[in-house]
């Protein structure tokens, strides 16, 4: 039988290797999403509806993708998002910020993320922490102390999450650990997809579902649920406590989730360096309309005064420009990544990047624009009431 190709041609094909490759469990976690799914589905769907307004000659030969995100010079307008999965693959974060370091860009690593992080900072020095609010303060500011002494260089606070449970297409059953009950309960999923198991076994590991990165001085690392049980069980924070975490931390600044313009005026006053318009990936509350929508109001509303970034249904080059057009400075990619990790480790997150940067390059080019600053609102059609007020 003929040796597939390693390298694929878009991220939709990286998700079904993605979808050949990982048990089910695996590749029903990377898909998340919750309820019905409608907010995950805008988030792709109302890329779709944004034209483009191309020029026919006297395009650019010179094109410029380089931008800077939080004090750091980036490549490319396309950085990591935090995501807390594991399984995906044996190196996990490690192979993603290696690409992401590869490629020019930066890496977001999430507290709940597999690997600490002080390898994932050697990985890729310009790595931003990602944080929620979970238990005390002086539990959120060991989780950062120990971020800023590793050297990362930037803190995400991500608030956006309400704890949703359930999907009409079934949750994955993740256990809290592996051991010999759970290997035996999951050994259809993964005997059948052996080139997975073959991957751990080379690699001499079992997937670990602990969080390192919450770990508590003293005491065993947590399994990916007790934290999230901690999580769950703590009161959502204020915008005083914002202001307060802001205050703590000397560098950049990052809120990730905002979708309202008063939200974004009160990150502006708690003193943050840029937000993500953001709604988790379509995981939290199912029904939130697609971050594009919400992108034009907030970047005219404090674009000037704070970085605006988006994440939220990127999987192509195109989606990249479009965000910029309507005034995102970058934009965060999760699934994409996920997919390309799962397919190819960090060749494919690598092969993910070039994608993305590939397809800006083709829109400029068709846009006649020299640069991913110059893009603006006149490159793009954008249907009656697309965006949200
Ligand atoms: C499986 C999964 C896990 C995620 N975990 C986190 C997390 O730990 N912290 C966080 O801030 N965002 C998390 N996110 C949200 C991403 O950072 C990002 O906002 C989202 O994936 C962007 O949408 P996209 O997947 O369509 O690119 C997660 C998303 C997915 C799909």
């Amino acid at each position: 039988m003929a040796r597939l190709n390693p390298w694929f041609e878009s991220v939709a094909e990286a998700q079904r290797r993605a979808r050949r490759r990982l048990p089910e469990p695996v590749y029903k976690a990377l898909i998340a999403g919750s309820e019905r799914g409608l907010t995950i589905q805008d988030n792709q769907w109302a890329f779709a509806e944004l034209g483009f307004a191309p020029h026919v000659a006297g395009l650019s030969d010179q094109r410029s993708q380089r931008v800077t995100v939080m004090g750091q010079e980036l490549s490319l307008p396309v950085l990591i998002s935090p995501t807390g999965v594991q399984a995906v693959h044996p190196e996990g974060e490690l192979a993603v910020a290696r690409a992401a370091a590869s490629r020019g860009t930066a890496m977001g690593l999430s507290s709940f993320a597999s690997k600490p992080i002080e390898d994932v900072v050697v990985a890729n020095p310009v790595t931003f922490f990602q944080t929620s609010w979970t238990g005390s303060r002086e539990h959120v500011m060991a989780g950062v102390e120990r971020a800023a002494a590793a050297g990362a260089c930037g803190l995400i606070l991500t608030l956006n999450w309400s704890f949703s449970e359930g999907r009409d297409w079934g949750s994955p059953s993740i256990p809290l650990r592996i051991d010999l009950p759970t290997a035996i309960r999951f050994a259809p999923a993964v005997l059948s997809r052996p080139s997975w198991l073959r991957q751990w076994i080379s690699a001499g590991q079992l997937p670990d579902l602990t969080v390192p990165n919450l770990a508590e001085p003293g005491r065993p690392v947590p399994t990916f649920f007790e934290a999230y049980g901690g999580w769950k069980n703590t009161p959502p924070p204020s915008w005083e406590d914002v202001a307060w975490l802001r205050s703590q931390w000397e560098g950049p600044f990052m809120l990730k989730g905002v979708t309202r313009i008063g939200d974004a005026r009160r990150a502006v006053d708690a003193g943050v360096t840029a937000i993500s318009v953001s709604n988790h990936g379509g995981n939290n509350l199912d029904g939130e309309l697609a971050s594009v929508r919400s992108l034009p109001g907030i970047a005219a509303a404090v674009g000037h005064e704070v970085e605006v970034l988006l994440d939220g249904g990127i999987r192509r080059g195109s989606d990249v420009v479009k965000a910029l057009a309507l005034g995102a400075r970058a934009v965060l990619i999760g699934r994409a990544y996920l997919w390309g990790l799962a397919a190819n480790g960090q060749a494919g997150v690598e092969n993910v990047l070039d994608l993305l940067r590939g397809g800006i390059d083709s829109a400029l080019l068709g846009l006649g624009r020299s640069d991913v600053r110059e893009l603006s609102p006149d490159d793009l059609i954008v249907p009656p009431g697309f965006a949200r007020g």
